[in-house]
């Protein structure tokens, strides 16, 4: 019989044993080369997370994600969450993949020069107004088209982001 489980608020203490247990969850997602931390005298002020993403139709072209990213609200508006983005696209770019996808905030991610991604033939999971791309040459996605499959470890925020759709039969 399992012992009794005790949910409970996170605090400072879990942080090390929640980090292992992301990697662990989602180690078919996780590379990490692609998730990178800035910190100052040693401390953790923000961090960057990009997985591999795979066209359903064009196995070949190699797709990112950038997942969370983000700075401790003390450090905001000093450009490190700009470095970082910056650092992990030139990352992706030189780990050959031809574009990187999002769901965000225009304002901030046009900054970076992502656009929107709009009827341009390519759908992600999440279907939304707000999914963004960055080709990282010039015409990377020419001629790509159709779904974007994320791991299966996204399952559940795809499903969260789309209650009323069957991402996977959608796909
Ligand atoms: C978004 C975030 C990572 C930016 O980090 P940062 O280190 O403050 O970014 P930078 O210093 O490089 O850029 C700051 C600029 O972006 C702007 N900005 C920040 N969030 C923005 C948003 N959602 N929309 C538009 N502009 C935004 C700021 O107003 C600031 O503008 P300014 O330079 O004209 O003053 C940080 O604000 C954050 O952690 N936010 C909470 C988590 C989040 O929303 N993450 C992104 C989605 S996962």
């Amino acid at each position: 019989m399992m012992p009794d489980l005790i949910i409970r608020p996170e605090n400072a203490g879990d942080h090390s044993a929640i980090r292992s247990l992301i990697i662990e969850v989602f180690t078919e997602a996780f590379d990490p080369n692609l998730s990178l931390v800035a910190t100052i005298e040693e401390r953790v002020v923000g961090q960057i997370f990009f997985c591999p993403v795979r066209f359903q139709h064009h196995p070949e072209v190699r797709a990112a994600a950038l997942a969370p990213m983000s700075v401790h609200r003390n450090f905001q508006k000093r450009g490190i969450g700009s470095k970082l983005a910056r650092q992990g696209l030139s990352h992706c770019t030189h780990r050959g993949y031809a574009a990187v996808f999002t769901q965000g905030d225009p304002g901030y991610y046009s900054r970076l020069g992502f656009e929107l991604l709009g009827p341009k033939g390519v759908t992600t999971p999440f279907r939304s107004q707000y999914d963004m791309v960055l080709e990282l040459a010039p015409g990377a996605l020419d001629g790509v088209r159709g779904p974007l499959q994320y791991p299966d470890a996204y399952d559940p925020f795809i499903e969260q982001a789309t209650p009323h759709q069957n991402t996977k039969k959608s796909l």
